[in-house]
């Protein structure tokens, strides 16, 4: 395996997608330090990677606060390594209506979905330069292309975030470090539970609609898995996708295509 031995940080890996990309990794023999403002999640996803066999580590980060940032990512350094591998995972989804959101709440949303992914990578890259060799893979979405409504906080920082992808593959493919964003489209993990809940809530509908309208739109008939992403990850960190820079990858089920 081409990262067997190399140290991969994945952000919000506690649970969800994150931890499925953390497995993978590790599964892939990467060490995997598990980053979350989550301490009690993180350690148990570290446990869980462990039990299995893997290496895998905890610590407690929170990406929005460049100081956490920089502490955790010291930490990492000092007790496994230099990370070649950077899963800017991290995120929220919160309503957020655009002519009513409050601006604590929209900067709160930048500062999480989009300087978080920024600092990560500023405290990461050096070490990736020195060694020659580096990954980014920054965790978009199906929103950074649509809009639903009430979501100007996920949809501005998801569209953003393929902007820093494009902007950090160009400044750093010279160094042999590729930066590419992954676009899922619907997920089942808790950030999709709390999402269809909130949508019942507030549009009225019965409970258990917001799924059944998901998958029926879903060409492929099924919700995604945080496995069917992590496998992508796993794919953008071999050596197969080694001329691969600056994309935007969307992974589905069909549910949208460009
Ligand atoms: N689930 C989906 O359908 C879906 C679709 C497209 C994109 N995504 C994106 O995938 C990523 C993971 O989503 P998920 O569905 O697994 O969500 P999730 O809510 O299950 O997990 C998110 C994780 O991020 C952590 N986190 C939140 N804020 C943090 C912070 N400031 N610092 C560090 N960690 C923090 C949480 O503690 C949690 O462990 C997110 O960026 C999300 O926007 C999810």
């Amino acid at each position: 395996m081409s990262i067997a031995g190399r140290v991969a940080l994945v952000t919000g890996a506690g649970q969800g997608i994150g931890r499925g990309i953390a497995e993978r990794l590790a599964k892939d023999g990467a060490t995997v330090a598990i980053a979350d403002l989550n301490a009690e999640t993180a350690t148990e996803a570290a446990s869980g990677i462990v039990a299995a066999g893997g290496n895998a580590l905890s610590v407690v980060m929170d990406v929005s606060k460049e100081s956490s940032v920089n502490e955790a990512v010291g930490k990492i350094i000092a007790e496994v390594g230099t990370v070649s591998i950077l899963v800017n995972n991290a995120g929220i989804f919160r309503d957020t209506p655009a002519l009513e959101v409050s601006l604590d709440e929209w900067n709160f949303n930048l500062a999480v979905m989009l300087t978080g992914p920024l600092l990560c990578a500023r405290a990461t890259a050096p070490g990736m330069i020195e060694q020659r060799w580096g990954r980014i893979i920054n965790m978009a979405s199906l929103m950074s292309f649509v809009a639903y409504g009430r979501d100007v906080g996920y949809c501005t920082t998801k569209t953003g975030l393929l902007g820093l992808t494009r902007s950090l593959a160009a400044d750093l493919a010279k160094h042999n470090v590729l930066a590419n964003a992954i676009c899922p489209g619907n997920i089942m993990t808790s950030m999709l539970e709390e999402t269809g809940r909130l949508v019942e809530l507030r549009d009225g509908m019965e409970p258990g609609q917001f799924m059944r309208d998901r998958i029926n739109d879903i060409p492929q008939g099924r919700l995604g898995k945080p496995e069917d992403i992590a496998k992508m990850a796993s794919f953008l960190c071999s050596e197969d996708a080694d001329y691969i820079t600056g994309q935007s990858l969307h992974v589905n089920g069909g549910l949208y295509n460009t």
